[in-house]
């Protein structure tokens, strides 16, 4: 990856003459079928950038409680949007067009305007669980017959496509907007692609330059990133099966309790009551082990290509020993 990022031939991406960055953008463009992509800093930029150009201020965006636009991303639909949300959703991070339908709000001046339907897959809070494909479908169906755009926080979404054999070219259809996150488990060092049609992503451009993510030679970013694209999808399938494994060995641990078998590479695990979830995450990370915390009692584990089967057996074992 390092070496595809020297050899990256780069230009000034603020004046769109940035060949690697084109031509990532036409990559990902052709692969999921849409009008254009744009390079983005990170998830986060990509899906605030999308929901403030579907959004005008006093709208709405549906989304589920779990949803990372709404909880990580510095209230950013608030701030930069000027909107509010509505949640629907169940336990594992999946939403459902009954509860979608149950969040709209009559055309009234009383109300918000719903305006967005935002999905998230894989869902990181619901422990990186997928849609079927058949979810997908029906709640793109509630989205075109009630006028919402439909954004698709795709941070993980190839952990998603790997899982389910999914097509990038169905996301791209169903969906208005998305972010894919090219770092991550793809392990690009920085950025995010969003996807949509000419026009949406025209003033994607336009709000981008505005916050300060208009960057000049982004091609030895872009090349780090078509380098992972390349090479880092199938790999993902190993990611899941390592995280399984994780889960296997967790749940035989007496101090852990409540292990989601995971769909995935996200892991989310609990401890045993009188456990202090702080002083477990610390220990841990004093023997070089990132765990985070996911809410009370709730601990998460990301399995992704700098995870080798040393440190997973050294994982295992300083569990085994505490
Ligand atoms: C579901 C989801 N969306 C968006 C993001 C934001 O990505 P970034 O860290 O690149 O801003 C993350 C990051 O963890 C995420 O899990």
């Amino acid at each position: 990856m390092l070496n595809a990022m020297m050899q990256a031939p780069v230009g000034d991406d603020v004046l769109g003459d940035d060949p690697t960055v084109k031509k990532l953008e036409s990559v990902m463009a052709e692969r999921f079928g849409t009008e254009r992509a744009l390079f983005c800093v990170s998830g986060t930029q990509a899906n605030q950038i999308a929901l403030m150009s579907h959004l005008s201020p006093g709208d709405e965006v549906i989304c589920h409680p779990y949803a990372h636009i709404y909880n990580y991303e510095g209230g950013g639909i608030a701030a930069n949007a000027h909107a509010s949300v509505a949640f629907t959703g169940d336990d594992r991070g999946i939403m459902h067009p009954d509860g979608v339908l149950s969040c709209l709000k009559a055309d009234d001046i009383h109300f918000p305007k719903s305006r967005v339907l935002a999905v998230e897959n894989t869902s990181n809070k619901g422990g990186g669980t997928c849609y079927e494909w058949e979810e997908i479908e029906a709640l793109r169906a509630v989205a075109s017959s009630k006028g919402l755009n439909f954004h698709l926080d795709g941070a993980r979404l190839y952990n998603a496509i790997v899982a389910k054999g999914h097509h990038e070219s169905d996301y791209g259809a169903a969906f208005d907007s998305i972010s894919i996150c090219l770092s991550k488990g793809l392990g690009a060092p920085i950025g995010s692609i969003l996807l949509g049609s000419e026009a949406f992503i025209q003033h994607a451009m336009r709000i981008r330059k505005r916050i300060g993510g208009g960057w000049r030679q982004a091609g030895y970013l872009a090349g780090a990133a078509l380098y992972a694209i390349e090479n880092n999808i199938e790999r993902l399938e190993y990611d899941h099966v390592v995280a399984k494994d994780m889960a296997t060995f967790l749940a035989t641990l007496p101090f852990i309790e409540k292990v989601i078998t995971p769909e995935t590479n996200v892991l989310l695990f609990g401890l045993e009551e009188g456990v202090d979830q702080a002083k477990f995450i610390a220990r841990l990370a004093d023997k070089g082990i990132g765990i985070s915390q996911m809410g009370p009692g709730k601990c998460r584990m990301v399995f992704h290509l700098n995870i080798s089967e040393t440190d997973l057996k050294e994982v295992k074992s300083v569990l085994a020993a505490l």
